[in-house]
């Protein structure tokens, strides 16, 4: 039997994601629609990676987001995608050698527990990560070390709509068709723990209170479909200060 998901200790939470790793795109591609790719474009639109960049892609699984980025920093940039399963990362580096021009690495590790050198990057992605964390205020902080001067950073991850219809929508749709789905792959629990992870997820205004406090000077959550996502985009400077 699959233990029970603890959030705070990580190890745990590595295990999970080496046991999903497999199925992990299929699931996602079926569970959304398709739409997660969608809200991915649009993390990416928003961090706006350029050409000679080096971006850091936080929890990056099974690497959608990092080859993303690694297409739009080309040529002389470059992206490191950070993971705690080996599983997540055996797959994402199997989708990464099937386009070996792509200047894309990676690196296994907590990233709570980085020895990247600080300011090593000009922005920073996270997706679907800062819930899974110990602590979210520590994965603001470590994004924040990670970025340099004036750098910039953008997380996605579910949201908890403020309106009770969506509320009660997201709920059933957990309940009623992911854990399904996940049973029938003998993945119940671990998607089971989805619901409680988001229950106990920063709100958007939390989220952009504990980026302040993290040294953010511009922390601003933009809720996406519906409120059933968001996106945290994160500067360290104002744009007078750039
Ligand atoms: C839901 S998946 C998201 C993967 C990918 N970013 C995406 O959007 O498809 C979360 C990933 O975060 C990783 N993760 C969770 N906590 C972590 C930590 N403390 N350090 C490194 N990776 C972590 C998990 O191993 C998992 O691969």
């Amino acid at each position: 039997m699959p233990q029970p998901f603890a959030k705070a200790d990580p190890a745990t939470v590595f295990r999970l994601f080496d046991r999903t790793a497999r199925t992990y795109d299929l699931l996602n591609d079926l569970l959304s629609l398709g739409l997660h790719r969608l809200w991915k474009r649009q993390a990416v639109a928003l961090l706006q990676p350029r050409p000679g960049e080096r971006i850091v892609d936080l929890c990056c699984g099974t690497a959608d987001l990092a080859l993303l980025l690694a297409e739009r920093v080309r040529p002389r940039g470059g992206v490191i995608g950070v993971d705690g399963s080996a599983a997540a990362l055996e797959q994402a580096r199997q989708r990464a050698g099937e386009r070996p021009w792509l200047p894309l690495e990676f690196i296994h590790g907590d990233v709570l527990a980085l020895t990247l050198p600080p300011g090593a990057a000009d922005g920073v992605m996270m997706a679907y990560g800062l819930r899974n964390l110990a602590s979210a205020a520590a994965g603001l902080r470590a994004i924040r070390r990670l970025l340099r001067p004036h750098g910039r950073a953008v997380v996605l991850d579910f949201n908890r709509p403020s309106h009770p219809l969506w509320s009660q929508a997201q709920r059933s749709y957990l309940r009623r068709v992911v854990v399904p789905v996940a049973r029938m792959l003998e993945l119940e629990a671990e998607y089971t723990y989805l619901e409680r992870s988001i229950a106990t997820f920063a709100t958007g205004p939390q989220q952009e209170t504990l980026a302040r406090q993290a040294g953010f000077a511009v922390a601003r959550h933009h809720p996406v479909a519906g409120g059933l996502m968001g996106l945290l985009e994160l500067h360290l400077a104002t744009a007078g200060q750039s």
